[in-house]
């Protein structure tokens, strides 16, 4: 009769780990929750714009808990707290990013090329099986952005970076496409020029 005491065991483990689950998610952080729980759906910058008093958040909590927010009836309590002390009425409005003309020029200036110059033809070829889908054929967009004579084919870091990093929706290609060959797409979409009509 072996059954028995495994089957205990078994019930202990199950146990003890339901009992660390609810531990956790009582001691997990406002701050984590609205990390976790608001950023399903929009940034947190949303919610540091705002200045509203403790009901008003109150009230915002709620109504986000029951527009899908993860957020156990608990939790809206400490949630609201949190964000009162942050974002709350009393507080001076939050300042907007100011970035000077100069800043952001230099965000999209071009900068000299370090990646080895690549080849079009080959570029060609691997853009139709790795970027096409969602760039188009012709590199004019579709569920990804129109890359064509944008100001990122002449930033080859900014470049390289997104290709394997990925960005948002787009995945990264890290260890898919390598650095020459990353090279070649880009001079293949940079021999793609605006056309007008036809
Ligand atoms: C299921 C998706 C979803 C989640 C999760 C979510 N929100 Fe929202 N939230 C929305 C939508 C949709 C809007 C309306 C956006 C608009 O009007 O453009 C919104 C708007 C807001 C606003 C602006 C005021 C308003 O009511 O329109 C605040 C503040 C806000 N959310 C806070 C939060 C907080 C705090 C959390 C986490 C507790 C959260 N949201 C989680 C979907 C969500
Ligand atoms: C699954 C769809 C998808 C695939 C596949 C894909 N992309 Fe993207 N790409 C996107 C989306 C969506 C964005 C916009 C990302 C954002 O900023 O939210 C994007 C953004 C970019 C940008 C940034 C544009 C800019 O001006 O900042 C570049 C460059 C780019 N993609 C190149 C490529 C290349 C090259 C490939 C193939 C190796 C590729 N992408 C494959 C969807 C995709």
């Amino acid at each position: 009769m072996k059954i028995l005491p495994t089957l205990a065991i078994f019930i202990a483990v199950c146990a003890s780990w339901t009992y660390a689950r609810a531990q956790n998610s009582s001691v997990s952080s406002p701050d984590m929750l609205i990390q976790t729980s608001c950023r399903i759906c929009h940034s947190v910058r949303m919610i540091e714009q705002q200045r509203l008093g403790r009901d008003a958040w109150l009230a915002e909590v709620r109504k986000m808990k029951g527009w899908g927010a993860p957020i156990q009836d608990d939790q809206v309590a400490a949630v609201a707290d949190y964000l009162a002390a942050h974002y709350g009425s009393n507080l001076p409005p939050m300042r907007p990013q100011v970035l000077s003309a100069a800043e952001a020029i230099a965000v999209i200036a071009p900068e000299p090329d370090e990646l080895k110059a690549g080849s079009p033809a080959r570029g060609s070829r691997l853009y139709a099986d790795a970027c096409a889908s969602c760039h188009n054929d012709d590199a004019r967009g579709r569920l990804g952005p129109d890359l064509v004579q944008r100001p990122i084919l002449l930033r080859w870091r900014d470049w390289d970076d997104v290709i394997i990093r990925g960005r948002r929706s787009m995945p990264g290609f890290a260890g898919v496409l390598s650095q020459s060959e990353i090279a070649d797409i880009l001079a293949w979409v940079r021999s793609r020029r605006v056309t007008f009509g036809n």
